[in-house]
């Protein structure tokens, strides 16, 4: 959309996009409304992307129309350098817990006996293992987030809060006056399993359980982290109220809440009885474990607001609330054998085989132990009695040994040295906790990798779905990622329940998969730390995999966003002899292994390959700006001058770089000679 401001007709052109802005706020807040909090989308995600790429153009041909409540405006904040303290006006209070009914019934009698009745509603709601938080909306704009904290005094975590797409920025109907509303922040099983996993192959250490991962990603200083966790709320109650009139019942409150656009539990449940209140709490003793997030217990709420009152507090408990808190996951069982199974980056991941047990009501046999470091700090031995537990985690963990249990006769497990499946030498990269083996081909790996490599967002090659690459394993189609390109029609009908068409669609993806860009095939090697953004910055850099493949440690490490495990991990996949045999076999079966064809078609470059570097200030460009040049002209752009530093470019006040590149005899070129060789070569500087 394009938006000119000629004379006299700028203001009805602001009129109009300020109308159109609204418009769209008010849509685009509607639908994260129905998706975040109602968990009922009402159009499609590229429809929102549409809409919400609709408001970023004219936010940005508008900037002072851009304001902290604007959809666009959750993430963009930078990182912070600590939180400040905020008072919350009425305290945050914790609660009393009970374990059993006798301790409930004796918490229902002591309030009848102040209360001198026996009947009055109860509410009651799951308890949500994760943090407290209290929300500021002045005027029914989000003002500030902060975490409970002691309860008197919580962190500001307003621009990590606001990251949080199930809390809303602005409330409906846009109340005026204070309101101050609280809830529990907390982290799904299922994106903190993910999570997790990706951090495993990653070689990072593991989050203990989805709570600390929630609190964690709240208190992160970089806002753009919190945004990418996935976090979620669930309002509970009020806290500092003014100028707004709120129902006279606790139940009413959460609905009046509701209907501003907070995210309230579905779960929740008005009792009128204390029988129905027992029943809430059976039901969910037994249901808990289901739910996609952790919860430890059941708090039990007196609804009407002026019992609350009359009930107040002792200490730091209110008397009108109390917590049934589920009893503890745990369970004792003996280890019976630690066993390795190897992942898709050739993890070697331990997990200990249990006499079976049962834990919450599932049966447990056995657990990840993540790795040997975590297993030599917990210190746990075959042989041992270990403590289990089903928390939030959907997969069980070993707490820890029952150390008095010892016989003498356990033993200490040591990570195998070579590969449990292919007899590789095991390696171990420098602050990874995780032991791998090193070959691509390895037939543990294989079958995973494979599955990678055909993915989607690596070589997509249709068709090939888990059966056939089991049949392909399993007929010994293929030994390694390179094989995919050996296969031949005969080969594939020999294989049961494949037929003419089929094989000739999947031969057909396999051929137009020899053409796709550099970065998707380095992605799709499966090498360890290697994401499809990561693939993009390194062929940005290197963009032909011979080139790559040269690269020395410090090299990569030069490149901005390529730190030591990523360097280490990409050299390390170079120089396994086998990998480099896979790397041949693509490109003899004509996988096209560089990007030429895609970005410097039909231009001849003599820059390509060649690396630059840059030493002092340009005065005609930025930085940023010279590199792309560079790299659009197929030159690779490195931090350090080495023997193989094709050109160095000097600006105004060059550093070290120069006596450097002299020492080595690297040709040194001035700015303006620089930007003759770029115009030389084709490019536009202007
Ligand atoms: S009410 C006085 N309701 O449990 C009322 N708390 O030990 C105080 N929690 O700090 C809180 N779900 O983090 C309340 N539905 C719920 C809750 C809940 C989780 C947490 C909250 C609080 C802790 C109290």
């Amino acid at each position: 959309m394009a938006h000119k401001f000629v004379d006299g007709i700028g203001d009805m052109g602001k009129t109009e996009d300020r109308k159109l802005v609204e418009n769209l706020r008010k849509e685009l807040n509607y639908h994260n409304y129905c998706y975040h909090v109602l968990d009922d989308p009402a159009i499609n995600d590229s429809d929102f992307d549409h809409m919400m790429s609709q408001l970023i153009n004219l936010e940005n041909c508008n900037p002072d129309l851009i304001s902290p409540d604007s959809p666009t405006q959750r993430v963009g904040a930078p990182p912070a350098d600590g939180f400040q303290r905020v008072e919350h006006p009425k305290p945050m209070l914790s609660l009393a817990n009970v374990f059993n009914y006798e301790e409930l019934d004796a918490w229902h009698q002591r309030i009848c006996r102040l209360l001198k009745r026996d009947s009055f509603n109860i509410v009651c709601e799951l308890k949500i293992d994760g943090l407290a938080v209290e929300l500021t909306y002045e005027d029914g704009v989000l003002v500030r987030g902060a975490t409970r904290g002691d309860g008197f005094y919580g962190e500001d975590v307003t621009t990590n809060l606001r990251t949080v797409k199930s809390i809303p920025l602005v409330l409906f109907g846009i109340p005026s006056g204070k309101l101050y509303v609280r809830g529990e922040v907390y982290m799904t099983k299922d994106s903190f399993q993910k999570l997790n996993y990706e951090r495993e192959e990653k070689g990072l250490s593991l989050f203990a359980n989805p709570r600390n991962t929630a609190a964690g990603s709240l208190r992160q200083l970089d806002p753009s982290v919190t945004a990418l966790r996935n976090l979620k709320i669930h309002v509970y109650s009020l806290g500092h109220v003014s100028g707004i009139t709120m129902p006279e019942t606790h139940w009413s409150i959460l609905e009046h809440l509701g209907k501003l656009g907070l995210r309230i539990s579905e779960y929740n449940r008005l009792c009128t009885t204390f029988t129905e209140v027992k029943d809430f709490i059976r039901y969910w003793l037994g249901q808990h474990n289901k739910l996609n997030y952790p919860t430890d217990g059941v708090v039990i709420k007196i609804d009407s607001i002026n019992y609350q009152e009359y009930l107040g507090v002792v200490g730091r408990e209110p008397r009108w609330a109390v917590a049934y808190k589920f009893p503890a996951q745990q369970a004792v069982t003996k280890i019976l054998d630690i066993g390795i199974n190897v992942g898709r980056t050739g993890s070697l991941n331990p997990f200990a085989v249990m006499e079976p047990i049962i834990v919450g009501g599932a049966t447990i046999r056995m657990a990840t132990l993540h790795n040997e470091e975590d297993i030599q700090r917990k210190d746990i031995r075959v042989g041992d009695w270990v403590t289990v537990e089903r928390a939030g985690e959907v997969i069980p963990k070993i707490v820890g040994p029952v150390t008095s249990r010892r016989t003498g006769r356990e033993q200490v497990f040591k990570m195998p040295k070579s590969c449990p499946v292919c007899d590789s030498l095991v390696v171990k990269i420098h602050n990874e906790s995780v032991h791998r083996c090193p070959n691509a081909a390895c037939p543990a790996q294989l079958a995973e990798l494979l599955r990678h490599f055909v993915s989607k967002k690596a070589m997509d090659i249709d068709g090939v779905g888990d059966q056939w690459i089991k049949a392909f394993l399993e007929q010994d189609l293929i030994t390694d990622l390179g094989d995919i390109y050996s296969i031949t029609k005969d080969k594939l009908l020999e294989l049961e329940r494949m037929g003419e068409k089929l094989a000739d669609r999947i031969l057909a993806s396999i051929e137009a998969s020899k053409n796709r860009p550099l970065s998707r095939i380095v992605f799709g090697l499966g090498i360890p730390h290697i994401g499809s953004e990561i693939a993009d910055l390194l062929i940005d850099h290197y963009p032909d995999i011979d080139l790559l493949r040269a690269a020395s440690k410090e090299e990569l490490e030069d490149i901005p966003g390529i730190g030591p495990s990523i360097s280490e991990s990409i050299w390390s996949y170079f120089q396994t002899e086998s990998n480099v045999k896979v790397l041949n076999k693509l490109k003899n079966r004509g996988v096209r292994l560089n990007v030429r064809p895609e970005r410097f078609l039909g231009k001849p470059t003599p820059l390509f390959g060649q690396t630059f570097v840059l030493t002092g200030t340009l005065v005609s460009m930025g930085r940023d700006q010279a590199q792309t040049t560079i790299s659009d002209l197929g030159g690779i752009i490195s931090n350090t001058v080495t023997k193989k530093t094709m050109y160095l470019i000097v600006g105004v006040n060059p550093g070290s770089k120069l006596d450097k590149a002299k020492r080595l005899g690297v040709q040194v070129l001035q700015e303006d000679q620089f930007l003759a060789l770029i115009k030389a070569n084709g490019e536009n500087v202007d």
